[in-house]
């Protein structure tokens, strides 16, 4: 956790480029960040098991956590949550530093979703869970407004009459090149991330990452794979995108917003301090 010293430094930072290398201090700094437990994520036989893949996708977020944290996300969102355990990991990761931070889970399978909402619930951290179709019945309240946007969909290449199916199936069958589900969720993709939006995202080898991030080119985002794993039956990446006109990779904006937005700008004194600061800066 920041103390309040450090937080203070870090609003006080005449630049957002400051800032950032600050939060990398500390966050480099920090003792082992914590995850979820495996045991204590609750499971179900129809409920997908955390597996190399969803350890991946927590390893990319771990990675990358001061980036994650440096955009101060108020909106964290998983599409396909599962067992619980990746929004877990996240909120444990994000919430140390930032507890203002809400955060979404959905899935398609009901099982799923009572699953996260007691892994969540063991570990003690709040995660709101929907049972829908992608983001469906979240798209309107979260127009644009989610910050980290984590996914590890169905990526398997099945006969597309698997796609969708009820339980356990929908958390593997992908259709023809296991693209059927990714490419319903690019295509929300945008209606739902913040202008400094970071996603990561699970993808096979036979997914064609390549193409997937022309595809996400053509609709302004930017990307690079996080991390890559090779295991004994697939090639796995997580991908990481951001929007390319607005944000560099590290969500930083173009116009490089300074740290005035952030919520510590709204404590009076902090701003009082502020003043201050910049006053002694320039005399
Ligand atoms: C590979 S599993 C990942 C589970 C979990 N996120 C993890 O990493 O361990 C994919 C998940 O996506 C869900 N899913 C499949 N199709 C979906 C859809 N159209 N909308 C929402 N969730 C979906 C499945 O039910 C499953 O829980």
């Amino acid at each position: 956790m920041y103390c309040m010293e450090q937080l203070v430094e870090m609003e006080l930072a005449s630049s957002s480029k400051e800032r950032k290398e600050l939060q990398k201090k500390i966050v480099s700094t920090e003792t082992v960040p914590k995850i979820a437990k495996i045991q204590l994520v609750s499971s179900h036989a129809e409920v997908y098991e955390p597996c190399d893949d969803s350890f991946l996708l927590v390893d990319a977020l771990l990675a990358d956590r001061s980036n994650l944290i440096s955009q101060n996300p108020k909106f964290c969102l998983e599409i396909g949550c599962g067992s619980g355990y990746v929004i877990t990991s996240l909120a444990l990761i994000v919430s140390q530093y930032c507890p203002w931070t809400q955060f979404y889970a959905t899935d398609i399978n009901l099982h799923a979703t009572h699953t996260t909402l007691q892994t969540s619930a063991n570990h003690g951290v709040h995660v709101e869970v929907v049972a829908t179709d992608i983001a469906l019945s979240l798209q309107k309240r979260l127009q644009k407004s989610i910050d980290v946007l984590v996914i590890n969909p169905p990526y398997v290449p099945t006969p597309e009459d698997e796609v969708g199916a009820d339980g356990i199936v929908a958390s593997w069958a992908g259709g023809f090149k296991g693209r059927m589900v990714i490419d319903r969720i690019l295509n929300v993709v945008d209606e739902l991330l913040s202008v400094n939006g970071l996603i990561y995202m699970v993808a096979l080898s036979e997914n064609d990452p390549y193409d997937i991030c022309q595809v996400m080119r053509e609709k302004g985002f930017g990307s690079r794979i996080a991390l890559q794993r090779s295991t004994e039956e697939e090639r796995l990446c997580v991908i990481k995108f951001w929007r390319e006109k607005e944000t560099s990779e590290d969500g930083e904006r173009a116009d490089n917003g300074s740290s005035l937005n952030g919520w510590l700008g709204k404590v009076p004194f902090v701003n009082s301090l502020r003043r201050k600061s910049s006053e002694s800066k320039s005399s």
